[in-house]
Protein backbone atom coordinates (compact mmCIF):
# COMPACT_ATOMS: atom_id res chain seq x y z
CA UNK A 1 0.00 0.00 0.00
CA UNK A 2 1.48 3.42 -1.13
CA UNK A 3 1.20 5.71 1.69
CA UNK A 4 1.70 9.62 2.25
CA UNK A 5 2.27 10.97 5.57
CA UNK A 6 1.93 15.15 5.58
CA UNK A 7 3.44 17.05 8.92
CA UNK A 8 1.13 19.83 9.08
CA UNK A 9 -0.38 22.84 11.36
CA UNK A 10 -3.39 22.08 9.63
CA UNK A 11 -4.53 18.91 9.89
CA UNK A 12 -8.34 19.00 9.60
CA UNK A 13 -8.10 20.01 6.13
CA UNK A 14 -7.14 16.56 4.98
CA UNK A 15 -7.94 14.27 3.18
CA UNK A 16 -10.39 17.35 1.84
CA UNK A 17 -10.55 16.36 -2.21
CA UNK A 18 -8.21 13.27 -1.77
CA UNK A 19 -11.16 11.63 -0.23
CA UNK A 20 -13.76 12.17 -3.56
CA UNK A 21 -14.54 9.89 -6.34
CA UNK A 22 -11.99 7.18 -7.39
CA UNK A 23 -9.42 8.51 -4.75
CA UNK A 24 -11.75 8.07 -2.00
CA UNK A 25 -12.76 4.64 -3.34
CA UNK A 26 -9.53 3.40 -3.48
CA UNK A 27 -8.69 5.35 -0.04
CA UNK A 28 -11.51 2.76 1.41
CA UNK A 29 -10.36 -0.30 -0.87
CA UNK A 30 -6.78 0.64 1.18
CA UNK A 31 -4.60 0.69 -2.03
CA UNK A 32 -3.10 3.74 -0.39
CA UNK A 33 -2.88 5.38 2.80
CA UNK A 34 -2.81 8.98 4.04
CA UNK A 35 -1.26 9.51 7.61
CA UNK A 36 -1.41 13.12 8.80
CA UNK A 37 0.93 14.46 11.22
CA UNK A 38 -0.32 17.68 13.64
CA UNK A 39 3.49 20.01 13.86
CA UNK A 40 2.22 21.89 17.17
CA UNK A 41 1.43 18.41 18.33
CA UNK A 42 5.34 17.83 18.89
CA UNK A 43 5.72 21.34 20.66
CA UNK A 44 7.37 21.60 24.19
CA UNK A 45 5.58 24.78 25.86
CA UNK A 46 2.30 25.26 27.28
CA UNK A 47 1.86 27.81 24.67
CA UNK A 48 1.94 24.92 22.00
CA UNK A 49 4.72 27.18 20.22
CA UNK A 50 5.45 26.15 17.10
CA UNK A 51 7.41 29.11 15.18
CA UNK A 52 9.82 31.74 16.47
CA UNK A 53 11.78 35.05 15.06
CA UNK A 54 14.77 34.83 12.80
CA UNK A 55 18.12 35.67 14.00
CA UNK A 56 19.60 38.27 12.34
CA UNK A 57 16.17 39.80 11.74
CA UNK A 58 13.76 39.89 8.91
CA UNK A 59 10.28 39.34 8.55
CA UNK A 60 7.86 37.04 9.81
CA UNK A 61 8.29 33.66 11.46
CA UNK A 62 10.45 30.29 11.08
CA UNK A 63 9.30 26.92 12.11
CA UNK A 64 11.24 26.24 15.20
CA UNK A 65 13.77 23.06 14.66
CA UNK A 66 13.32 21.07 17.82
CA UNK A 67 10.00 21.30 17.25
CA UNK A 68 9.62 19.64 13.90
CA UNK A 69 12.60 17.62 14.73
CA UNK A 70 10.53 15.63 17.07
CA UNK A 71 7.86 15.29 15.42
CA UNK A 72 9.65 13.93 11.93
CA UNK A 73 11.73 11.39 14.40
CA UNK A 74 8.82 10.48 16.61
CA UNK A 75 6.98 9.55 13.19
CA UNK A 76 9.38 8.91 10.13
CA UNK A 77 11.64 5.63 9.96
CA UNK A 78 15.04 5.23 8.59
CA UNK A 79 15.24 5.28 4.59
CA UNK A 80 11.82 7.39 3.80
CA UNK A 81 11.63 10.16 1.18
CA UNK A 82 11.12 13.06 2.91
CA UNK A 83 9.95 16.47 1.11
CA UNK A 84 9.72 19.65 2.67
CA UNK A 85 7.70 22.11 -0.06
CA UNK A 86 8.64 25.37 -0.63
CA UNK A 87 9.24 27.62 -3.96
CA UNK A 88 12.70 27.55 -2.94
CA UNK A 89 12.62 23.47 -4.15
CA UNK A 90 13.33 21.77 -7.38
CA UNK A 91 10.32 21.21 -9.29
CA UNK A 92 8.02 18.59 -9.12
CA UNK A 93 7.33 17.35 -12.57
CA UNK A 94 6.15 14.08 -13.88
CA UNK A 95 9.09 12.54 -13.84
CA UNK A 96 9.28 13.11 -10.35
CA UNK A 97 5.46 11.79 -9.34
CA UNK A 98 6.65 8.62 -11.18
CA UNK A 99 9.63 8.13 -9.31
CA UNK A 100 6.89 9.03 -6.17
CA UNK A 101 4.80 6.27 -6.92
CA UNK A 102 7.49 3.59 -6.85
CA UNK A 103 8.14 4.60 -2.86
CA UNK A 104 6.57 3.03 -0.29
CA UNK A 105 5.93 5.96 1.47
CA UNK A 106 6.73 9.58 0.97
CA UNK A 107 6.65 12.58 3.58
CA UNK A 108 5.29 15.65 2.99
CA UNK A 109 6.31 18.57 5.25
CA UNK A 110 3.99 21.82 4.56
CA UNK A 111 5.65 24.96 5.79
CA UNK A 112 3.99 28.09 6.65
CA UNK A 113 5.84 31.66 7.83
CA UNK A 114 8.93 32.19 6.62
CA UNK A 115 9.79 29.24 6.45
CA UNK A 116 11.84 26.41 8.26
CA UNK A 117 15.01 26.84 10.75
CA UNK A 118 17.86 25.51 7.40
CA UNK A 119 19.13 22.68 9.89
CA UNK A 120 16.27 20.57 9.87
CA UNK A 121 16.91 20.06 6.33
CA UNK A 122 20.31 18.78 6.38
CA UNK A 123 20.32 16.85 9.81
CA UNK A 124 17.35 15.05 8.92
CA UNK A 125 17.95 14.78 5.13
CA UNK A 126 15.34 16.39 3.62
CA UNK A 127 14.67 17.69 0.13
CA UNK A 128 13.32 20.77 -0.98
CA UNK A 129 10.09 20.64 -3.37
CA UNK A 130 8.38 23.21 -5.44
CA UNK A 131 5.23 22.42 -7.39
CA UNK A 132 6.11 25.91 -9.26
CA UNK A 133 7.44 29.37 -10.03
CA UNK A 134 4.95 31.03 -7.72
CA UNK A 135 4.32 31.55 -3.53
CA UNK A 136 1.95 30.07 -1.57
CA UNK A 137 0.58 30.87 1.78
CA UNK A 138 1.43 27.21 2.74
CA UNK A 139 2.44 23.81 1.98
CA UNK A 140 -0.84 22.45 2.36
CA UNK A 141 -1.91 23.30 -0.85
CA UNK A 142 1.02 22.27 -2.49
CA UNK A 143 0.77 18.16 -0.93
CA UNK A 144 -2.59 17.86 -2.04
CA UNK A 145 -1.02 18.44 -6.11
CA UNK A 146 1.90 16.11 -5.34
CA UNK A 147 -0.77 13.60 -3.19
CA UNK A 148 -3.45 13.86 -6.37
CA UNK A 149 -0.31 13.82 -9.16
CA UNK A 150 0.97 10.17 -7.86
CA UNK A 151 -2.56 8.88 -6.93
CA UNK A 152 -3.45 8.51 -10.59
CA UNK A 153 -0.33 7.08 -11.34
CA UNK A 154 -0.96 3.95 -8.60
CA UNK A 155 -2.13 0.55 -10.64
CA UNK A 156 -5.99 0.18 -9.56
CA UNK A 157 -6.94 3.83 -9.19
CA UNK A 158 -8.12 4.75 -11.77
CA UNK A 159 -10.21 2.40 -13.74
CA UNK A 160 -8.30 2.31 -17.46
CA UNK A 161 -4.13 2.11 -17.55
CA UNK A 162 -3.80 2.68 -20.87
CA UNK A 163 -5.22 6.32 -20.85
CA UNK A 164 -1.72 6.80 -18.92
CA UNK A 165 0.74 6.60 -22.17
CA UNK A 166 -1.45 9.13 -24.36
CA UNK A 167 -1.61 11.69 -22.09
CA UNK A 168 0.61 15.09 -21.48
CA UNK A 169 3.85 14.86 -20.44
CA UNK A 170 3.99 10.88 -21.30
CA UNK A 171 6.62 11.70 -24.12
CA UNK A 172 7.36 15.13 -23.85
CA UNK A 173 4.47 16.23 -26.11
CA UNK A 174 1.01 17.65 -24.69
CA UNK A 175 -2.15 15.82 -25.25
CA UNK A 176 -4.00 16.09 -28.45
CA UNK A 177 -7.46 17.53 -28.58
CA UNK A 178 -10.36 15.13 -27.96
CA UNK A 179 -13.98 14.84 -29.07
CA UNK A 180 -17.17 13.48 -28.24
CA UNK A 181 -20.81 13.39 -28.56
CA UNK A 182 -22.92 15.17 -30.41
CA UNK A 183 -20.70 14.98 -34.02
CA UNK A 184 -22.05 18.63 -34.42
CA UNK A 185 -22.79 20.98 -31.50
CA UNK A 186 -23.01 24.87 -32.45
CA UNK A 187 -22.73 23.84 -36.20
CA UNK A 188 -19.07 22.71 -35.69
CA UNK A 189 -17.84 19.40 -36.67
CA UNK A 190 -15.91 16.83 -35.13
CA UNK A 191 -12.33 16.69 -36.95
CA UNK A 192 -13.04 14.51 -40.35
CA UNK A 193 -10.19 11.88 -39.32
CA UNK A 194 -11.70 10.85 -36.04
CA UNK A 195 -15.24 9.49 -37.79
CA UNK A 196 -12.78 7.70 -40.32
CA UNK A 197 -12.24 4.02 -38.62
CA UNK A 198 -8.78 4.77 -39.75
CA UNK A 199 -6.70 3.75 -37.35
CA UNK A 200 -2.78 4.18 -39.04
CA UNK A 201 -4.51 7.87 -40.18
CA UNK A 202 -6.20 8.85 -36.10
CA UNK A 203 -2.99 7.91 -34.87
CA UNK A 204 -0.89 9.98 -37.02
CA UNK A 205 -3.61 12.88 -36.82
CA UNK A 206 -3.31 12.76 -33.21
CA UNK A 207 0.59 12.66 -32.89
CA UNK A 208 0.66 15.97 -35.41
CA UNK A 209 -1.32 18.09 -33.61
CA UNK A 210 0.31 16.71 -30.34
CA UNK A 211 3.22 18.69 -31.67
CA UNK A 212 1.48 21.77 -32.67
CA UNK A 213 -0.44 22.57 -29.42
CA UNK A 214 3.23 21.84 -28.17
CA UNK A 215 5.14 24.33 -30.30
CA UNK A 216 2.67 26.95 -29.06
CA UNK A 217 1.90 26.36 -25.79
CA UNK A 218 5.52 25.07 -24.49
CA UNK A 219 8.78 26.19 -26.71
CA UNK A 220 10.50 25.01 -23.60
CA UNK A 221 8.86 21.63 -23.96
CA UNK A 222 9.12 21.53 -27.72
CA UNK A 223 13.03 22.20 -27.99
CA UNK A 224 13.38 19.06 -25.28
CA UNK A 225 11.63 16.65 -28.03
CA UNK A 226 13.22 17.82 -30.61
CA UNK A 227 16.47 17.10 -28.97
CA UNK A 228 15.14 13.39 -27.97
CA UNK A 229 14.10 13.24 -31.99
CA UNK A 230 17.83 13.95 -33.12
CA UNK A 231 19.27 11.30 -31.21
N1 LIG B 1 4.98 26.63 -0.47
C1 LIG B 1 4.84 27.91 -0.86
N2 LIG B 1 4.97 28.01 -2.19
C2 LIG B 1 5.20 26.76 -2.66
C3 LIG B 1 5.43 26.22 -3.95
N3 LIG B 1 5.46 26.98 -5.05
N4 LIG B 1 5.63 24.89 -4.05
C4 LIG B 1 5.64 24.12 -2.94
N5 LIG B 1 5.43 24.57 -1.72
C5 LIG B 1 5.22 25.88 -1.56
Amino acid sequence: MWKARVFTLYPEIYPGPLNKGLYGKALEKKIWNLEVINIRDSAGDKHKTVDDKPFGGGSGMLLKPDVLGKSIDANIKKDEKIFYLTPKGINFNQKKAKQFSKEKVINLICGHFEGVDERILNTRNIEQLSIGDYVLSGGESASFVVIDTVLRLLPGVLGNNNSKDDESFEHDLLEYPQYTKPQIWEKKSVPEVLLSGNHSKIKDWRLSQSKDITRRQRPDMWKKFLEKEKK
